[in-house]
C-alpha cells in the first residue's frame, strides 16, 4: 500500500492501538516499553508489546508479538498493510533488523509509522529494507 491509497486515519488510529498494547509490555530489564500494532489488508488490526525474558536473547520485540498474534489467530494468509510502533520513552525507535524482516515476509508493502530523530516518519518496508530474503 502505498501513500496514495493508504487512508488518512490510519496512523493515528494504529498510534492509539500501539500505546495500548505498549502498557502491556514485559520489560524488567531494558525498562523500555514497546507497543506495536499491525493493520492487515483485511481491515484487522493486531497488537504486541515486547515480552522480555531473564535469558536476554529470547526477548520478543512487540512487532513480532503482533505479527505472531495476527498468524495465531488467522493462519498463515495474512498481509501487512502498515505498521505503528511506539515506546514509552518518546524516543526514535523504528523496528530492528529481524522485526524488519518477519514484517517484510508477510508484508513486503507494508508501511511502517515510528518516531524518527527527527520525529514522527512513515517509510515503507524496503527502505527500511533493501533486498530483503525471500524464498519462493
Ligand atoms: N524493542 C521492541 O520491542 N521493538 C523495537 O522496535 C525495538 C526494540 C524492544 C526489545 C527489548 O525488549 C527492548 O525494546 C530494548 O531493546
Amino acid at each position: 500500500m502505498n501513500k496514495t491509497t493508504m487512508p488518512a486515519t490510519v496512523p493515528a488510529k494504529l498510534l492509539r492501538s500501539a500505546k495500548k498494547a505498549m502498557k502491556n509490555a514485559y520489560a524488567p530489564y531494558s525498562k523500555f516499553r514497546v507497543g506495536a500494532a499491525v493493520l492487515l489488508s483485511n481491515g484487522k488490526t493486531f497488537c504486541g508489546c515486547n515480552v522480555e525474558n531473564a535469558s536476554y536473547g529470547m526477548t520478543n520485540c512487540a512487532e513480532r508479538t503482533a505479527i505472531f498474534a495476527a498468524v495465531a489467530e488467522l493462519g498463515p494468509k495474512i498481509e501487512i498493510r502498515a505498521v505503528s510502533v511506539v515506546n514509552d520513552q518518546g524516543v526514535p525507535c523504528s523496528p530492528c533488523g529481524a522485526c524488519r524482516q518477519v514484517i517484510y515476509e508477510f508484508g513486503p508493502n507494508a508501511t511502517i509509522f515510528f518516531q524518527g530523530s527527527t520525529g514522527p516518519k512513515r517509510a515503507h518496508i524496503t527502505e527500511l529494507l533493501p533486498e530483503g530474503f525471500r524464498l519462493q
